[in-house]
């Protein structure tokens, strides 16, 4: 059994992972902005089976919020094992063309929060010496493309960040794991035309737990978007600029 703070946790890939957990009797702690849709989620994985299910509400965007939300979780567990970081947005890329705010409010959502966050999450579990963060990134992240690259440059960002702390830890017991999904079907992407690629969220989050369990760095989910991001970033510019991914 794992004591295992979950922030973001109304999202559907995190709510799918969050069933395995509590199947197998995990004590959860879930944090997320809107406390109407947080709590049915914790009560149902209460009944899934979930040890504890606590919840707290934090708009991650306040940066300012996130050291008492941690002082909460581990009032509420004694002692946090694993993390999993769920939260994000898809920003309207045109508009982040349009309109500077915008884009740096994707960044503020997609890579500053959760560098913040996961740097105080970091030195934590490093006082303790042991412990697991999970951070859902994005493929999105592997090359800049003119559809998404506001979201994508963040999410790169986070990644490489993410590197960064798990060589930083590397000598420890703690472990890093940078999630990257390719598209799934989640309120996240409700605008979207749904095509052969698109991946359910109950798939993505079964990944996301095997992952975790067996202490991976990085995955791609499902795996076969791998082999399309190697394609991808292999795409020579001058052929790259004539496409309209
Ligand atoms: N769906 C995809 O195709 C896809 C692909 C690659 C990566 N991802 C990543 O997967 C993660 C989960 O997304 P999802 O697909 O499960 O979509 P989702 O169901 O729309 O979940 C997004 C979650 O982020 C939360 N959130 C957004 N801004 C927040 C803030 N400032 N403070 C706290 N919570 C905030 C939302 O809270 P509310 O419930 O309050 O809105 C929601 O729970 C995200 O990091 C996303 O970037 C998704």
């Amino acid at each position: 059994m794992s004591n295992i703070v979950i922030i973001g946790a109304t999202s559907a890939i995190a709510e799918r992972a969050a069933r395995r957990f509590a199947e197998r009797g995990d004590a959860l702690y879930l944090v997320a902005r809107r406390a109407d849709k947080l709590a049915p989620i914790a009560e149902d994985l209460k009944v899934r089976g979930a040890s504890q299910a606590g919840t707290h509400t934090m708009d991650a965007d306040d940066l300012d919020a996130h050291g008492a939300m941690l002082d909460a979780a581990v009032d509420a567990l004694g002692v946090i094992d694993q993390v999993l970081v769920a939260y994000g947005t898809l920003p309207d890329q045109q508009a982040c063309e349009a309109d500077p705010a915008s884009a740096v409010a994707a960044w503020h959502t997609n890579a500053v929060s959760p560098i913040a966050l996961v740097t105080a999450i970091a030195n934590r579990l490093e006082a303790q010496g042991h412990g697991l963060i999970a951070v859902i990134g994005s493929v999105a992240g592997d090359r800049g493309r003119a559809s998404n690259y506001v979201y994508g440059s963040a999410k790169a960002g986070l990644a490489a960040f993410l590197d960064g702390l798990r060589h930083r830890l590397a000598d420890t017991d703690i472990d890093i794991l940078t999630i990257k999904p390719g598209l799934v079907d989640t309120p996240m992407t409700a605008e979207i035309d749904k095509g052969p690629l698109f991946a359910d969220a109950e798939r993505v989050g079964r990944d996301i737990v095997t992952a975790m369990d067996k202490r991976r760095a990085e995955i791609y989910t499902p795996g076969f978007w791998r082999l399309i991001m190697a394609i991808i970033r292999m795409v020579p510019r001058p052929v790259f600029h004539r496409t309209k991914l």
